[in-house]
């Protein structure tokens, strides 16, 4: 019988979240600073990122246990950090997220940097201390900063922050986009395919570079539909709703897809890259007959049924 992306969702969740609590509780530090990380990374949250470095384990037949877990909940600890800072005064400057008041409004900006920080830094502690091998954690390790970096989402925000005010062309948009969401996306898939291979008992190589080719096509165009997706809702839903503060990117005068091109652009635009993310899935499934792509492809269409 196929999984429902509901069911599945129902089962993980709970798990990446009780997972993503012991992590924190655990370690020694104040209490203030636990108290401060704790508060954003336990209230609420899609944990989308996490779900799909499982979903792609799942769609493979791979079973999750506590240590796959633990790997894959990093990435959540990298995306709450990012939030926390995103959120500052001097950043995006919103006061609710996840349906809370933001971090620096409850413990003040000097803790709620330092929170970020921890956080950050969590994840490669989690990704080294619980591997159940060096080569992997090494490998995810190396990936997870690359994305989180320089070369990944810092360097989107910056291009965020740079484009505001600005018209800017739909290339140099599309790349602010991949890399300040989509490069997460893209380790969060590429997680699951380390994870998968590592999972392999026969030792034969499952991910080909073919298969590595598809997912990653995937997991760019999921990234990018989720931003497109995500500025849509900024303009189209209540504050209530969201969770955040609704018209946010009017209001700083963000570079967005509604925002530049229309909203029904944007909408056409996002249809376009859950076309692509779908049709590579497809790929692999034709090549890969072990592997079930039901998952992933009911995963990137909740984004359109999310703004339709
Ligand atoms: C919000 O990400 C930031 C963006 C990249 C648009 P999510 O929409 O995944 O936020 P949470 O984790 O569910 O709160
Ligand atoms: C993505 O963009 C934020 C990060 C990459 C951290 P937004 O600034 O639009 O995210 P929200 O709307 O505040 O969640
Ligand atoms: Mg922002
Ligand atoms: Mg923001
Ligand atoms: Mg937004």
């Amino acid at each position: 019988m196929e999984q429902t992306l509901t069911d599945f969702q129902n089962h993980c969740r709970p798990l990446i979240d009780k997972t993503l609590f012991k992590l924190v509780e655990k370690l020694k530090a104040p209490k203030l600073l636990k108290k401060a990380m704790l508060y954003s990374l336990t209230t609420g949250g899609k944990r989308i990122r996490p779900l799909l470095t499982l979903a792609v384990l799942t769609s493979f037949k791979r079973e999750i246990d506590e240590e796959i877990l633990k790997m894959a909940s990093a990435i959540e600890l990298v995306h709450t950090y990012s939030l926390i800072h995103d959120d500052l005064p001097v950043m995006d400057n919103d006061d609710f997220r996840r349906g809370k008041l933001t971090n620096h409004k409850v413990y003040g900006e000097r803790v709620a940097i330092l929170a970020g920080d921890a956080l950050l830094t969590l994840a490669f502690q989690v990704l080294t201390q619980n591997t159940p091998d060096e080569k992997l954690g090494f490998k995810l390790v190396k990936s997870l900063a690359k994305a989180a970096g320089a070369p990944g989402m810092v360097s989107g925000q910056v291009l965020d922050i740079q484009g505001e005010g600005q018209n800017l062309p739909l290339a140099k948009m599309q790349k602010m986009h991949r890399l300040k969401t989509g490069a997460l996306f893209s380790y969060a898939v590429k997680a699951g395919l380390l994870l998968t291979q590592f999972l392999e008992q026969k030792q034969d190589k499952v991910i080909t570079k073919k298969i590595a080719e598809h997912f990653l096509t995937y997991a760019e165009s999921f990234g990018l539909a989720f931003q497109i997706c995500d500025d849509i809702l900024d303009i189209t839903q209540t504050t209530e709703k969201l969770g955040k503060t609704a018209g946010k990117d009017i209001a700083m005068k963000k570079s967005t897809y509604p925002l530049l091109l229309g909203l029904t652009e944007a909408k056409e635009a996002l249809g376009q890259e859950i076309t692509k993310a779908s049709a590579a899935i497809a790929s692999v499934e034709k090549i890969q007959p072990t592997f079930n792509g039901e998952l992933l492809q009911q995963f990137v269409y909740t984004l359109k049924v999310e703004v339709s």
